[in-house]
């Protein structure tokens, strides 16, 4: 017997193939579980032409295509009915691409309380701005860079959002400790041998002395972040 589905997440997008990682490892197993529902959609399945398109030229000129915004229009109706903002429920339309707000751990927890995320995944130059207007809860960045199109966003986001959902990751120890969730990057981690080509495990790991090792980690993670996130700690006058 498994649990009631707390998250139903679908993920819509001209490359279904693309999500086939959902079906692996944490958020495959998790799945498997009844913990967490994932349906990938077809965008081209709410086209009505011929040739399925997708796609036409920006008005008002300029570079590469567009995605024109009835099949989004009709996919978002079959999958939500109406816009969250108006039917008043805990479902979350997001849009992935660059010009977003920043993901960070707190977005994911956020994400993870929701009934229901509909992942859009736009290509080309982005989705006509009134499927943005109309539809969109959440439009989101995974940092400044660019990626080609919004699924291997989506992958990322659903990775960070399933590992907070309760009962997903076996030792609620580990999702705490993680980096982010503390504020700190990480201590380094050990495990067999003793010693590979020289390089021993710090002898404070093996020693039994468990405040010992809780104040090294302490010291170790705070000064990975000094080294590469300075700008996750407060200013140091
Ligand atoms: Cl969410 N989408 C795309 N297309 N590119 C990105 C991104 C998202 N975040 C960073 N680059």
């Amino acid at each position: 017997m498994s649990a009631t589905p707390h998250l139903k997440i679908d993920v819509v997008t001209i490359f279904p193939a693309y999500l086939d990682a959902l079906r692996l490892a944490l958020v495959g197993k998790s799945v498997e579980r009844g913990l967490v529902e994932v349906a990938v959609h077809d965008l081209r399945d709410w086209t009505t032409d011929v040739h399925r398109t997708v796609d036409d030229s920006p008005y008002g000129g300029g570079g590469g295509m567009v995605m024109r915004p009835e099949p989004w229009w009709r996919a978002l109706t079959d999958l939500v009915g109406e816009p969250p903002r108006i039917s008043g429920s805990r479902t979350r339309i997001v849009v992935p691409t660059p010009s977003g707000r920043r993901f960070d751990h707190g977005y994911a927890a956020e994400l993870a309380e929701t009934d229901h995320l509909v992942f859009c995944a736009g290509r080309y130059e982005g989705i006509d701005q009134r499927v943005i207007d109309h539809w969109a809860t959440d439009v989101i960045s995974l940092g400044d860079y660019v990626l080609s199109g919004g699924e291997v966003a989506v992958l990322a986001m659903t990775e960070a959002v399933v590992r907070l959902i309760p009962g997903v990751v076996g030792n609620a120890e580990s999702v705490i400790d993680d980096s982010f969730a503390a504020g700190l990057l990480e201590a380094p981690v050990y495990t067999r041998p003793d010693v590979i080509e020289g390089y021993e495990v710090p002898a404070v790991l093996r020693s039994g002395d468990h405040a010992a090792i809780g104040a090294w980690r302490r010291d170790q993670a705070l000064a990975k972040t000094r080294e590469r996130r300075p700008d996750l700690l407060p200013p140091a006058n």
